[in-house]
Order: C-alpha cells, then structure tokens, then sequence
C-alpha cells in the first residue's frame, strides 16, 4: 500500500538528534505515512504529495517525556503554598492525592488524564510515559494501570509509591510484589520503587525490583531525590533503564552510572541506566537541580522529563524543562534537547528500532524511526533558552499526524 508523503521543506534548523548528533541548515524532512523516509538538504529533496513549508523556521524532533504520573484526581495548591512559605517537601501529599484519587470516577480519572496529554502535545510532546502510584490498593492500582495505557505511551507501574496511611510497610510491600503486580501486569511494561526516607528502604525496594524483574518488567527507580541514599546503586545492580531524580549523589553514585555506560555499543541491548533529570521538580520542592552537567563529564547518558504530578511538578511543560537546564544546569541548548528527545527514547528503551516491543524509533529523525516532529516559531532551537518562557510550538506531528 503506498503511503501520503509529506514534504517539510525550507527547515532554517533541523535538529536530528540522530546518531551523529546532526544539526542541518535549509533541510527537508520526507515521512511517508508514520514513517521517516528522507532526510537532508532542502534543494535535493524528492518529490512529495504534500509540501509543507517551514518557513525557515526550526524542527526538532518531538519531545520524549519519559517521567510522569498523570493518573490521579484533586489539588495540592495549599501544599504548594505552605512549600513557597518555607515548608519542606516530604512525600506525605501522596496519601492527599491518593484519596482523591480512590474517589474518582474510571471516567474522571481518564479525562483529567487525557487533557493533561492534550496539554503535552500542545508544547511539541509526542510520545509520554505515565505511571500508576496514587491507587495504592489492588483494585485502585488495577484501573490506574488500565486508564494510564489508554492515554499514554508506555505505563509504568509504581505500586511502590508510598505505603498507604495505617498500612504495615512489610504486608504492603508483599502486595506489591504479589496479588497488586498480578492485577496491573496486563497493562504495563515497566516498574518502578520510591526508594527513599520515608517512601521504601532498600531492602523493601530490592523485593519490589525482584518480584517486578521475575514478572518480566523492565525496571526503573525514583532514588536519591531527597537525600542521599540506595536508589542509583539499587538502579545499577538490577540492571534499570533509568534512576530519576538524581538530585543527591556522591562520586560513587556517579561513577557506578557511568560504569553501565562504558561498553554501550548504541543497541539496546547494552545500554545502560539513564539518569532521568526533573527539572521543574526541582524548582517547586526547593531542591538543589540534578548535577546533568557532572553527569554528561562522566559519561552518564542524561534524561530530561517533566514528571507531571500533582505534588512536586504540576507541569507538562517539556520546553519549560529544557530552557532550565540549558539557564540552570550549565548544559547547553543542543545538550538539553538531546536529553528531552533522544534521552527519554534511550530511558524507555525506544531509541532504536530494537525496543521492547518492535515499534519505530523516537526521539529522533532519522530514516525508519517515526515521523515526530515539532516545528518552531524561531529560526533556532537556541530560543528555546533566549526566549525563556514564550510559547514557541508552532506545529506538531506524531507518526506523520498534524496533531497540532
Ligand atoms: O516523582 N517522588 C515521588 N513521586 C513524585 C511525587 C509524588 C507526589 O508528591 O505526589 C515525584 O516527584
């Protein structure tokens, strides 16, 4: 069946993200159907059913958010509030949200869920991950899971968020590894542990990222976000695809990161655990920003995510996230997009074709991955950070869809 093609020419800035890190001038994008079928120079490009001009404007590949928790009801303002007059955060708003959430309607939860992706994808994100976490219980974590694949990408199931008011740390973390996992496996391709004070020890983690693993999910961990402590080196020993947060690491932390690196052969088979960055958590709990310049010296792979949430990040904003690293964690622009492009693809394991479950590639543009791409109204991604807080998404596709 031969596809429509679609011709996005007179590109001022194409910024591939692709293996060889290419920025093109004047360049042209041909996708055929959700397929990346050409990429180069505008005036050697091939015919097309569609023409489409940028306008000497900047493209870039659409933005991977690979970090959220989207499936949840009610509002934290006044913990917000009590954070800005000097309060500190400490996980507890949870158990707000998970209430709230436990009282919502299948229907509420996946049309709040559903405009917060609308709301992403109207700032040039075109594929998210969202985890479950504010269910707590079999049957609330069930349906988190079952409305999370409705509306994202990939799910992540995060059982292990927090243990529920009046529960016993043990007996829950046995749920979670047991009847709770059983309940959300259809659903998910991925597991994650909020290994920290307060949240889940070590050795509760351990358990979780054990049961998880057996249960053939791919893992990621929440670590070293309020303090110092076994979540990067959790993450490392079982092999995960990413550690978010990363806000507190000492020089082991970073070393054992970059250690899972040092044989990457670019497959996805050898790739190593990503360090997810959340900036705009960051800003709103007051705590230091993740060091993604220490990261990148030592050879870490770095992610950047929004980490949408109603406690420490109520944000879908992946331009907002990029235009602080690049201001704020001394990464420069190219670096920042690449983290929130490419990065999220290598931290869910879509960066090549060889992924966990035979999809194209995203996060990049290159021939064979899928058409997602992002038009700006700049002539340069650099505005991203010139022009701090401007809405600058022009034009959105994903796989080869004008979504916006
Ligand atoms: O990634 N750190 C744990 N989980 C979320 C916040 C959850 C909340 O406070 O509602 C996060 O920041």
């Amino acid at each position: 069946m031969t596809m429509r093609s679609q011709l996005l020419s007179n590109i001022g800035e194409l910024m591939t993200q692709d293996a060889e890190h290419r920025v093109l001038r004047n360049a042209a994008v041909l996708f055929e159907g959700e397929r990346i079928s050409w990429v180069g120079a505008a005036d050697r490009a091939p015919a097309a059913d569609e023409l489409i001009d940028a306008g000497g404007r900047a493209v870039l590949p659409g933005w991977v958010d690979s970090h959220n928790h989207l499936i949840f009801a009610g509002d934290r303002t006044a913990e917000f509030e009590a954070r800005m007059a000097g309060e500190t955060y400490a996980a507890g708003g949870i158990a707000v949200t998970t209430e709230a959430t436990r009282a919502a309607s299948d229907q509420e939860l996946e049309e709040l869920a559903s405009a917060r992706v609308a709301e992403a994808i109207s700032q040039g994100t075109t594929f998210l991950e969202t985890k479950t976490g504010y269910g707590l219980d079999v049957e609330n974590e069930r349906r988190s899971a079952q409305i999370a694949a409705k509306v994202a990408d990939q799910v992540t199931y995060l059982g292990a968020h927090l243990v529920p008011a009046g529960a016993d740390a043990e007996e829950y973390t046995d749920l979670v590894c047991g009847p709770m996992l059983a309940a959300v496996l259809p659903w998910v391709q991925w597991a994650d542990v909020f290994c920290e004070r307060g949240a889940f020890t070590e050795e509760q983690s351990r358990r979780v990222l054990e049961a998880c693993r057996k249960a053939g999910l791919g893992l990621r961990v929440h670590g070293n976000q309020l303090g110092p402590g076994a979540g990067v080196r959790l993450a490392v020993e079982f092999g995960a695809a990413s550690v978010d947060h990363v806000n507190y690491l000492d020089d082991q932390d970073v070393d054992a990161l970059a250690g899972t690196w040092s044989a990457w052969d670019g497959s996805a088979t050898s790739a190593g655990t990503v360090a997810t960055c959340l900036p705009a958590c960051d800003l709103s709990t007051r705590q230091p920003l993740a060091p993604g310049r220490r990261l990148l010296d030592a050879g870490v792979q770095i992610a950047l995510a929004s980490n949408c949430n109603p406690g420490t990040s109520f944000t879908t904003s992946m331009p907002y996230c990029v235009t602080t690293a690049a201001l704020q964690m001394g990464l420069s622009v190219h670096e920042a997009v690449r983290a929130a492009t490419w990065g999220g693809a290598l931290a869910l394991r879509r960066h090549t074709g060889e992924d966990l479950d035979g999809k194209r590639a995203v996060g990049s543009i290159a021939v064979g991955h899928r058409a997602d791409l992002q038009l700006l109204e700049a002539p340069s991604a650099t505005h991203l950070a010139y022009r701090p807080g401007v809405p600058l998404t022009r034009a959105v596709w994903r796989a080869g869809e004008l979504v916006w």
